[in-house]
């Protein structure tokens, strides 16, 4: 049986992916911190699909914890999908350190740490998948939240020269460029019309991995969002505030 790891299991997001995978019959270890309270999620996985279910408990602020963490795996995963994120309050991260780093353990230190200790092994049998979970928020730096996006920017960064460096190694990297989630509780027509529910987030984001694609943008129409964001000349940018 196949293993699929999920790195930052509990939100909505990523349990849809969870419950996709194991419906294609792979079976599942899935991280996060007190990941225990996933237990009744994992039963019904078991029960619904036959498959196997690992939780295991990671926290991306305990670095020395990054490289034992590998001996709780059994048998080495398929396919890694990274699913962790911290969304810091802006201003706070501008004064405190410890938002700060919480921001980039959570989208950007921890990610690359987990992932190089994986690809470590991953290379040795030249087979398997990667997928990262980024943030339009890292295509271009905004006052609003340029903690966050520059923690973003970099994993972004990180994943392309992954996909370049694993290339001939037969282990497909993709990145995704994530728009906003939808939470039920958008309070603009705008944001409303932008989000996108979780199962449907998941949905493409597996279908797209199984076509091997590199970088998808979800939606597909942030793409072209982004495309015009990232043309505005500087002059003009640093005067906007883009919500
Ligand atoms: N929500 C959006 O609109 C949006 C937009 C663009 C991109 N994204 C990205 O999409 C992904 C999922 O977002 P989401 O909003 O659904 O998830 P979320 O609710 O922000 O959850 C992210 C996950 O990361 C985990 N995490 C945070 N810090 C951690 C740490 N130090 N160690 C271990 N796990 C840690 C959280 O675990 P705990 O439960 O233990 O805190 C949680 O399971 C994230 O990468 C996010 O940045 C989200």
């Amino acid at each position: 049986m196949e293993y699929i790891l999920i790195i930052g299991a509990k939100s909505e997001l990523a349990k849809n992916i969870a419950d996709i995978y194991a419906s294609k019959g792979y079976s599942l270890y899935l991280t996060g911190r007190d990941i225990q309270s996933l237990s009744k999620f994992s039963e019904t996985l078991v029960s619904n699909y036959g498959v196997n279910v690992k939780l295991i408990n990671l926290d991306l602020n305990q670095y020395d914890t990054h490289k034992t963490f590998l001996k709780e795996l059994e048998t080495l995963p398929l396919g890694i999908i990274c699913a962790t994120g911290y969304y810091p309050n802006q201003l706070k991260a501008q004064i405190e350190t410890n938002e700060m780093l919480n921001s980039m353990t959570a989208n950007l230190i921890g990610p690359v740490s987990i992932i190089n200790y994986l690809v470590e092994k991953m290379s040795r049998i030249k087979k398997g998948f990667i997928v990262g979970i980024s943030s339009i928020s890292g295509e271009r730096g905004r006052k609003k939240n340029y903690i966050y996006g520059s923690a973003k920017s970099g994993f972004t960064t990180f994943l392309s020269g992954l996909r370049n460096d694993l290339f001939d190694q037969n282990i497909h990297v993709m990145t995704v460029i994530l728009g906003f989630i939808s939470d039920g509780t958008e309070s603009s027509f705008i944001k409303k019309m932008l989000s996108t529910k979780p199962r449907d987030v998941a949905e493409t984001i597996v279908l797209n991995q199984t076509k091997c694609k590199d970088v998808i943008y979800v939606k597909w129409y942030w793409r072209y969002i982004m495309f015009f964001i990232k043309n505005i000349p500087e002059f003009i940018f640093k005067r906007m505030d883009i919500k």
